[in-house]
């Protein structure tokens, strides 16, 4: 069979803060959950992130903090690095849209693919009003203007999109308009832009997305949420045409020839997914084997992860973008063209529960998040990536509860799967020597024993196939558990006074057990599982899934037991 190659990017995370755990659940863990299997399973993997650093976003927060845009996204594009390397999220090539040794690249590459769609005839030239600020002298785009939504009338409206109901908006639909450069009112005044013929792209796009549902092979189909509201907003307001240039001179200029452009950049959601392409430009090379064979080959499967207010863009706009620039009839596009993305994976948001306190949305402000920095500070990272995958909102919003994290952490992690571990070592030290005993032959109870850890790695692979993560570690933590249940059952600290071949026999299932365990952890937690190799001293190839249940061999001598994950005191939770 030839190798599957696969393209994985996770969203690009706005360069103007840092990261929580929110942004961690949301995209970057599953995505380098999926990445570790993907790789074990043997298969070609690129993992593509980098900062999203044109647009209103990061410039406000620099006018905010009176600091030069390059400067912030810079820095923030450095610290949000830290704080994946401190999780080992590990992305093969972490770029920015605008940053040194990225940008150039980027530019180019997202003008080209602007041209594309322009000769192609997708874009409508409009003079349309817009909100103009008179006393800062500019137009507001995006998130320099707030307001109250026409939708859901919340007051956090901005001029693209509503926090409210995360309907996006056009900004002059907003009530109340206000600048937030000066907090005056704005006013309407002409200008001109360049509309993207959504409209025309609406039938190919929704039947496209409609051969996504689930038909019962579920590594093909993708999650409902993202269906619902990608399918639902066309049944609700169909494709309208949206504008894909600013007014604005941080961003990727306009490319085209027209003193109307000038002055103007194209809008931030037309370049940020562009970075997918660029950031794989900068890894891997233009041309065919590089960009080409990542983007524009049928062969190679194309999977975004990202948050829910994402799905939109993920799901319609950047696909419509490179439809736009096909020739050929095919939705998915021929050899050559820009391949559709083969699922995009997106997770709810998260909220947070403070002991003691009601369920509340994460939000920015200092007080009112799990920030990375915070946590790396005192735990390492695999406790966290535990607790995100196994409350992980796949489905619907779910909460970070600090009690809940606290007591997984110590009646899963280290109950379930740590004792295991450790019980099973300690036997082989103190009775066997540190080796491996003697198969000897086994009983109905050991096959069954074995047959579990078969049926856990198809279990774990086939829901990480399809995405599901939690469903992967739930069948990953029974088998632990299943592996308790075996000690408990044929009681080796018995037999070892009465039977050592029957003890030997048992710890032998458990060690092979274990093994499984090691393989079936690593994309999970990376660094338990190095601590499980280490321990059953097993070869660097341990994670490779086709050998997740090669027994090890009577005699194989073990590695020392130590301490896989440590127990944690409620006192130690965040204290500042
Ligand atoms: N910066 C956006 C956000 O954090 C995500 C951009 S994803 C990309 O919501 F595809 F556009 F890059
Ligand atoms: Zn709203």
């Amino acid at each position: 069979m030839a190798q599957r190659r696969f393209l994985v990017t996770a969203a690009l995370p706005y360069s103007n803060g840092r990261l929580h755990v929110g942004h961690i659940a949301g995209a970057y863990l599953p995505a380098d959950t999926y990445v570790r299997y993907l790789r074990a399973t043997g298969a070609e993997v690129r993992f593509i992130c980098g900062s999203d650093d044109n647009g209103v976003a990061a410039l406000k927060t620099a006018r905010e903090n009176g600091c030069p845009v390059e400067e912030l996204t810079a820095r923030f594009n450095q610290l949000q690095q830290a704080d994946f390397a401190g999780l080992k999220i590990e992305f093969d090539i972490f770029g920015g849209t605008h940053q040194p040794g990225f940008v150039e690249t980027h530019e180019r590459i997202s003008q080209d693919f602007f041209q594309q769609i322009y000769q192609k005839d997708f874009f409508t030239k409009r003079s349309v009003k817009q909100l103009y600020d008179a006393e800062a002298d500019q137009f507001l785009p995006d998130r320099f203007v707030r307001g109250t939504c026409p939708h859901c009338q919340s007051d956090k409206a901005f001029g693209d999109q509503c926090e409210g109901c995360g309907r996006t908006l056009d900004q002059v639909s907003l009530i109340n308009p206000v600048s937030v450069m000066t907090e005056t009112t704005p006013e309407l005044r002409e200008t001109i832009h360049w509309y993207l013929r959504l409209d025309r792209m609406q039938k190919p796009l929704a039947e496209w997305l409609a051969s996504k549902r689930d038909d019962g092979q579920d590594d093909t189909s993708w999650r409902p949420v993202v269906l619902n509201q990608s399918l639902g907003r066309i049944e609700a307001e169909g494709l309208p045409e949206r504008a894909m240039t600013r007014d604005l001179t941080w961003g990727v200029p306009v490319p085209l020839d027209d003193p109307d452009a000038k002055g103007k950049s194209l809008y931030v959601w037309f370049d940020a997914p562009i970075g997918y392409v660029s950031f794989t430009a900068a890894l891997c090379g233009e041309g065919p084997g590089g960009v080409d064979r990542w983007w524009k080959d049928p062969e190679c499967k194309v999977v975004h992860f990202i948050g829910e207010d994402n799905i939109v863009f993920h799901a319609i706009t950047w696909p419509a973008m490179m439809l736009a620039t096909h020739d050929s009839e095919s939705v998915q596009g021929e050899p050559g063209e820009y391949q559709l993305p083969h699922n995009v994976v997106a997770n709810s948001f998260m909220n947070i529960k403070f002991p003691g306190k009601d369920e509340e949305k994460i939000s920015k402000s200092r007080g009112n998040a799990v920030w990375i920095e915070d946590y790396l500070k005192d735990f390492d990272p695999d406790p966290l990536r535990y607790y995100l995958t196994a409350v992980a909102p796949e489905s619907a919003r779910t909460a970070f509860d600090f009690d809940d994290f606290l007591a997984r952490n110590n009646g899963e992690l280290v109950n379930a799967f740590g004792n295991f571990y450790n019980r099973t070592m300690t036997f082989a030290h103190k009775y066997f020597e540190g080796k491996v005993p003697a198969t000897g032959s086994r009983s109905d109870e050991d096959t069954q024993q074995l047959e579990r850890c078969k049926e856990a790695v198809n279990q774990t692979g086939h829901e990480l196939d399809g995405c599901h993560f939690k469903a992967a570690l739930t069948a990953v933590m029974g088998l632990a558990r299943a592996g308790n249940g075996y000690f408990d059952a044929t009681k080796p600290f018995l037999s070892r006074k009465t039977d050592m071949e029957a003890c030997g026999r048992a710890i032998n299932i458990c060690l092979q057990t274990a093994r499984t365990l090691s393989t079936i952890i690593a994309p999970f937690l990376p660094g338990t599982a190095d601590r499980c190799a280490k321990m059953l001293n097993l070869g660097e190839d341990y994670r490779t899934w086709a050998l997740a249940t090669d027994e090890l061999t009577a005699g194989h001598v073990l590695g020392q037991p130590e301490i896989l994950i440590k127990k944690l005191e409620p006192a130690e939770i965040f204290a500042d």
